[in-house]
């Protein structure tokens, strides 16, 4: 028996995956809801023959969507995607999103611009009224990551947001290192009043890779609840 919050992800999960058809080439998410997706993917797959070709955004979702027969493939070689299924950490009424809490922002945010459609699978807790709450993730690249902070710090001052902490984030005892090679600066900022702004002041900022900010690319929300119902917004 699964746990309501298992059961909201996994809802959410199964009702998304009625937008994919046969033939289409898939962007697969990463986190413990897009998890849900894959298996749900492998299972149309298996058992009703359906062909797709997905572009993983992890290594951890590369390997997942292996186990379960889906045949993965690069972006490059996909060139174009129909679709996108993926987690979020954070959408608000616009459908804006925070996401990389899993820390693998840089690939899912390039997978879905390079996607038709972007759906976010999520469970109530996700939804909203202002992005913030959860600590906004940025991609640094190593060399000289506390000045990349430092700077990052300097432009907040200037920017419509509650908090000002940011923190490196950690994998026990040493810096969390991402797929790419690069680290997480976790940005606390409680309430982000203008998330186009934020975006693209950060991305400016030397040494910043991306953002988990995603503005203007997702387009339907499915929401899971923890009875199994699930609510599409778009
Ligand atoms: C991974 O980097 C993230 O963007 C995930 O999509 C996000 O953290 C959601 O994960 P869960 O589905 O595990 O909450």
């Amino acid at each position: 028996e699964l746990s309501p919050i298992d059961k909201a992800k996994f809802a959410a999960a199964k009702r998304a995956v009625d937008f994919v058809e046969d033939g289409m080439r898939v962007g697969l998410g990463t986190g413990s809801t897009a998890a849900w997706m894959v298996r749900c993917l492998g299972e149309m797959v298996r058992e009703d023959g359906i062909r797709i070709k997905g572009v993983p955004t992890s290594v951890r979702t590369a390997e997942l969507a292996r186990q379960v027969g889906i045949e993965v493939i690069s972006l490059d070689e996909a060139k174009w995607l129909d679709l996108t299924i993926d987690g979020a950490d954070e959408f608000d009424a616009d459908l804006n999103l925070i996401k990389g809490g899993g820390g693998a922002l840089l690939q899912e945010k390039i997978v879905a611009t390079a996607s038709d459609q972007m759906i976010v699978i999520a469970d109530t807790a996700k939804e909203v009224g202002t992005l913030g709450a959860f600590p906004l993730p940025v991609e640094v690249i190593p060399f000289g990551w506390q000045t990349s902070r430092a700077l990052i710090e300097e432009a907040l001052i200037n920017l419509d947001v509650m908090g000002r902490d940011v923190t490196l984030r950690m994998n026990g005892d040493a810096a969390f290192v991402t797929d790419e090679g690069n680290h997480i600066l976790d940005l606390h900022l409680k309430r982000i009043g203008n998330p186009r702004q934020l975006s693209l002041v950060i991305n400016q900022i030397p040494g910043v890779v991306e953002n988990g900010l995603f503005i203007d690319i997702c387009d339907v929300v499915v929401v899971g609840h923890g009875d199994g119902r699930v609510e599409v917004r778009d």
